[in-house]
């Protein structure tokens, strides 16, 4: 493919300060989203270190420089020629960027860190770039840029310059580039960024490359610190809430400065409840960390069910002039884990939880937010009101939508370690997420070899120190799946987590050992399913939603039924709210992704989504399976189970009553019935009313799809995004829950396809081609707007049947 490079003219720090959000020509700082305009080259380029700045060795000042024309983006010096470099071999991309997406699967049991880990790709070694400009007026500015994450081993260079390595892929990499960039005539700047993915750091699916944002940030040299706030609510009640607010401030001039600190707390609405004003002088090349106590009279508290938000505006100024600004979002909440249970804003508040990978169909790792804020939405609509970040930090937007949409949090950490990196590590995880509202515990490890062992209980002490130190707000946790009664290493944390603490009914045994032992159930449940099928099929690498229960694992709904029986149990986090790539388990290839997810990888509903719908809502349901298509098994007995939350459930096969039934609370029902095609109907009582329905119906052959998309009109901002479930339907409109027809689409106008899926954990479909196979009745694409506004068509059809198209709206 002839790559089309763009002439890179863009001038991003003007384009801020034009639109400069105070309205100054020298805006105090600016944060500019740096995710366009990047060039990808797959593979590695061999590069020598310089021994010296700007002279020898490979990657140096000179053999960087950007030369103009069609052809040459980094021209290299002969002498120092560092690869045989072809424009050719580089595409242009956006961020988030997920290049193992596009690679092909391999049938080799040993990619990953564990056999299939991966999914069956092999990661590798690929280069970004971007040239890029800074103002004149930017000289004398701080100016730093931040990855939220880059999966993983980075090395970033900026004009030859090595700013720096950083191993961990989930944590932000963070470089001051202000000595080093070029400023106005000084030319243009060049960023190149080695990504090393060829080791993995957990035993899924990880991706490779950029793949979540990247932010410039430009400040006076006085200024706020990097996560330089701390706000807590030291003390809460119904008439005030005490806000703390810590602020350091970093000076970076050459001269002492006197500052005036002002915090101000506004509510949801930006209106003015509290202004903290404070003067402080700072050394030269020095920070001060300056504490502000407020009130806020009459809070409304944050919950899942009430996410209200209030923020601190900070301001700081230098003899009268206004030199940094800067926000930090927080919430007014208490928090109590106890040797009774979980506890929020003094109520008794079990978590219904789910633990979750960073993967979607379509992109892999590289999720736009919208996509991140479309996964939130249909667990909420699930009932949940947890999420876990299994097993690594998350990308930061997450914890903003889980502040703003109402999900608590249970942060993780990668490793168990103690090293410094490790604990570097640790650290800023604290101090990047401790604002958060959403945020109820530090998750410090997850099921380490070391659990239950002196020298891990040893590392793990000096982690929890290290957090303490940090946060004393959250209680610290460790999700275990062992060693909870040796060496000491329960102890060592705050809240003891239990990994499928059922086994032996554990988790029961050590509370009544250990009375004063605080719980919570980390992670639970790991129920395999594949989407819409009802046997199990090794050869295809499917299973059954009636269930293969897993040797460690349980029944969707029977896991909260114990936190039910058990509320000193805080809580659960199922494993997993999602499919994702990589771990396929029980089998293997073919099958290349988990199906442990509640809903398949595109958010499709499996069975069992419905025992969680029906425990965690208070909406009546009742939900049977398997569908009701099956030929050349008339008159043969058919297993049927169903889910509810109603106290009596009746299932009547073309109107005739097979079963009535009085259900126990968080149980299924399961009975065989002799399937006749038709009708078969359930419907569920709650004291002897009828309050719902639910009707499989035996279908014809498919005929037409629909198209459903989540949203109407989308923003031209180039990264919103719409999912769009396409369904395969017969003549009379039913669902053909068989049905696996491929669906080619179309598009034009303002957008872009940029991902397909369908959920079935075994296909090997591309996910960024035009076409899909639907997958039991149903699959996905996923449209991203372009910076145009205008209309988006966007088409699907399948051989003999009626094609369908939607319209969105981009504005
Ligand atoms: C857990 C582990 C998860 C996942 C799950 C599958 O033990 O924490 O990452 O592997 O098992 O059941």
């Amino acid at each position: 493919m002839k790559p089309c490079i763009p002439k890179l003219t863009i001038v991003l720090s003007l384009v801020l300060y034009s639109i400069g959000w105070l309205g100054t020509a020298q805006a105090q700082r600016s944060r500019e989203n740096f995710d366009k305009l990047w060039q990808f080259h797959k593979g590695d380029i061999a590069i020598k270190q310089a021994v010296k700045a700007g002279k020898q060795g490979g990657l140096t000042d000179a053999n960087v420089k950007v030369v103009e024309g069609e052809e040459a983006i980094i021209a290299y010096t002969d002498k120092n020629k560092v690869a045989n470099y072809k424009p050719s071999d580089w595409i242009n991309v956006n961020l988030p960027h997920d290049w193992l997406i596009e690679e092909p699967y391999i049938h080799d049991d040993n990619i990953g860190s564990q056999p299939a880990g991966n999914g069956y790709r092999l990661p590798g070694i690929g280069f970004y770039r971007k040239e890029f400009e800074v103002s004149e007026a930017d000289s004398g500015r701080k100016i730093t840029i931040e990855f939220d994450g880059i999966f993983r081993n980075s090395t970033v260079w900026v004009n030859g310059h090595l700013m720096g390595n950083h191993p961990s892929g989930y944590l932000p990499a963070w470089y001051d580039l202000t000595n080093v960039l070029r400023y106005g005539k000084e030319g243009k700047n060049v960023i190149l960024v080695k990504v090393d993915a060829t080791d993995y750091e957990g035993w899924w699916y990880e991706g490779c490359g950029i793949y979540r944002h990247v932010w410039l940030t430009k400040t006076d040299p006085l200024h706020v610190a990097r996560f330089g706030t701390f706000v807590t609510t030291p003390s809460v009640s119904d008439r005030e809430a005490v806000v703390s607010v810590k602020t350091t401030i970093q000076n970076e001039y050459k001269d002492p400065k006197t500052i005036t600190l002002v915090s101000k707390l506004v509510d949801s609405k930006g209106a003015l409840l509290n202004t903290q004003t404070v003067s402080q002088s700072i050394a030269a090349f020095d920070q001060v960390e300056i504490a502000q106590t407020g009130t806020i009279p009459q809070p409304q508290r944050w919950s899942p069910e009430t996410p209200n938000l209030y923020k601190v505006l900070t301001e700081v100024s230098e003899a009268g002039k206004l030199v940094d600004t800067y926000e930090t979002t927080f919430g007014v909440r208490t928090i109590a884990l106890t040797t009774e249970g979980f506890f929020l804003n003094g109520k008794l508040y079990p978590i219904k939880g789910t633990a979750n990978h960073q993967d979607f169909a379509g992109v892999g790792v590289a999720l736009p937010d919208k996509l991140n804020a479309y996964r939130l939405k249909l667990l909420k609509e699930m009932g949940c009101n947890g999420y876990r970040t299994a097993h690594h930090p998350p990308t930061p937007e997450l914890l903003d939508l889980c502040d703003q949409m109402g999900l608590l949090v249970m942060d993780e950490n990668r490793l168990l370690t103690s090293t410094d990196n490790g604990l570097n590590d640790l650290k800023t995880l604290l101090y990047r997420d401790r604002n958060h509202p959403s945020i109820f515990m530090w998750s410090l490890e997850n099921e380490e070899s070391l659990e239950g062992n002196v020298t891990g209980t040893r590392i793990l002490a000096k982690m929890v120190e290290t957090a303490r130190k940090i946060d004393t707000t959250r209680p610290t946790t460790a999700a275990m799946n062992h060693g909870w009664n040796e060496g000491g290493y329960s102890d060592a944390v705050d809240v003891v987590g239990y990994n499928y603490g059922q086994r032996g009914m554990q988790y029961v045994k050590d509370h009544e050992k250990f009375p004063q032992r605080k719980m919570i159930v980390s992670e639970s449940t790991s129920y395999v399913a594949t989407r819409g099928e009802h046997e199990d099929n090794k050869q295809k690498g499917y299973v059954s939603n009636f269930g293969m229960g897993l040797s460690w694992g349980l029944q969707p709904g029977q896991d909260w039924k114990h936190i039910v029986q058990y509320p000193y149990l805080s809580g659960t986090f199922v494993w997993s709210g999602f499919d994702y790539r990589g771990e396929p388990t029980p089998y293997r290839w073919p099958c290349v992704s988990s199906h442990f997810g509640i809903m398949d990888l595109c958010g499709f509903p499996k069975d069992g989504y419905y025992a969680y719908k029906a425990a965690w809502t208070d909406t009546p349901l009742v939900h049977v399976f398997p569908h009701w298509n099956w030929p050349g098994k008339e008159s043969k007995p058919m297993k049927m189970r169903g889910y509810t939350n109603c106290d009596e459930v009746e299932w009547l096969v073309n109107g005739k009553r097979v079963l009535k039934q009085k259900v126990e609370p968080f149980e299924y029902i399961e009975s065989e019935v002799v399937y006749q095609p038709g009708q078969f109907e359930a419907r569920g009582y709650k004291g002897g009313k009828l309050v719902a329905r639910e009707l499989l119906q035996t279908t014809t052959a498919p005929a037409h799809l629909t198209l459903n998309a989540d949203v109407t009109s989308l923003k031209a901002d180039g990264t919103d995004v719409a999912i769009i479930n396409i369904a395969i339907r017969d003549a009379k409109g039913r669902v053909v829950p068989t049905a696996s027809n491929q669906v080619k689409f179309s598009i034009n106008g303002p957008g872009r396809i940029i991902g397909t899926g369908n959920g079935n954990p075994s296909s090997r479909e591309s996910d960024k081609a035009s076409q899909r196979m639907a997958f039991n009745g149903y699959c996905q694409v996923l449209v991203q707007s372009n910076q145009s506004a205008g209309d988006i068509r966007l088409s699907a059809t399948a051989e003999t049947l009626k094609g369908a198209e939607v319209i969105l709206h981009v504005h």
